[in-house]
């Protein structure tokens, strides 16, 4: 099976390696980041919705089996694009993050007692609202420096920034939801310490497995066992500083 991965840019590698950490050759990769165009953060719902239409098309010559859609910002306008005429099926964080929010113990605690949980998430994000179907009482903070900031590299400022994001909630926030793939990259030990995340990037591949076996659209076919990585990486815009620090948040140096 061929699993496609698609993000404005660096952040939804944030994903594809929670599934590489988990699965590695178990499956065939194809990651595609939109970095041409990013941040998506502050795009239009129409542009986003254009956007993802080619890069579903992308997806489709790629011969991809199923799409995670690594990009908050984008998954939470999928429901307005149409995926009848393609082959796969698209799993997206909105799902992801809205599934723990409706079926873990911890939300229903949240919920329970009507504990503050803190967003941080692109403004595009915030605007679609989305986070109102959580049923839990939720701060939201438009992080707008965050993404410019990692997409040009400088992850050194991007970690401050984020730190200063987070010295925004108020101080009896405990839980904090990653609302943007690329904040995944930013977190410290010791802000791990301190919060609790809800990360897509640590619900991912448990959703994914709950999907391709209970849901009878999906259907399930195993990958010939394989000795080595079938990872196939594409940015629309890219240079060799980029491609490095795509590597490095992977992990392969
Ligand atoms: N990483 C994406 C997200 O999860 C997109 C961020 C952006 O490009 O602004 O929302």
């Amino acid at each position: 099976m061929k699993l496609g991965f698609y993000d404005s840019g660096l952040g939804g590698l944030s994903i594809l390696k929670s599934f590489l950490d988990k699965y590695r050759t178990q499956y065939e990769y194809f990651y595609y980041g939109d970095s041409a165009r990013a941040p998506y953060g502050d795009k239009t719902p129409e542009e986003l919705i254009s956007y993802m239409k080619e890069i579903f098309q992308i997806m489709h010559e790629k011969e991809v089996d199923l799409v995670i859609s690594a990009c908050n910002t984008s998954s939470a306008l999928l429901d307005q694009v149409d995926l009848e005429d393609y082959f796969f099926q698209v799993i997206s964080l909105t799902e992801i993050v809205r599934d723990y929010f409706e079926n873990s113990v911890e939300a229903a605690v949240l919920s329970d007692f009507n504990l503050p949980v803190g967003l941080l998430a692109t403004q595009g994000s915030i605007n679609t609202a989305r986070y109102k179907e959580w049923g839990v009482n939720v701060q939201p903070i438009a992080c707008t420096k965050l993404v410019p900031l990692m997409e040009a590299g400088d992850m050194e400022a991007a970690k401050i920034e984020w730190q200063n994001y987070l010295q925004m909630l108020d101080t009896n926030v405990e839980y904090v939801v990653v609302g943007c793939t690329h904040y995944s990259f930013l977190i410290d030990e010791k802000q791990l310490s301190k919060y609790k995340f809800i990360d897509p990037a640590n619900l991912a591949t448990a959703y994914f497995e709950k999907s391709i076996y209970s849901d009878s659209l999906i259907s399930y076919k195993q990958s010939k066992d394989k000795k080595k990585l079938d990872l196939e990486i594409e940015f629309s815009k890219c240079d060799d500083e980029y491609f490095k620090l795509a590597e490095h948040l992977l992990s392969f140096v």
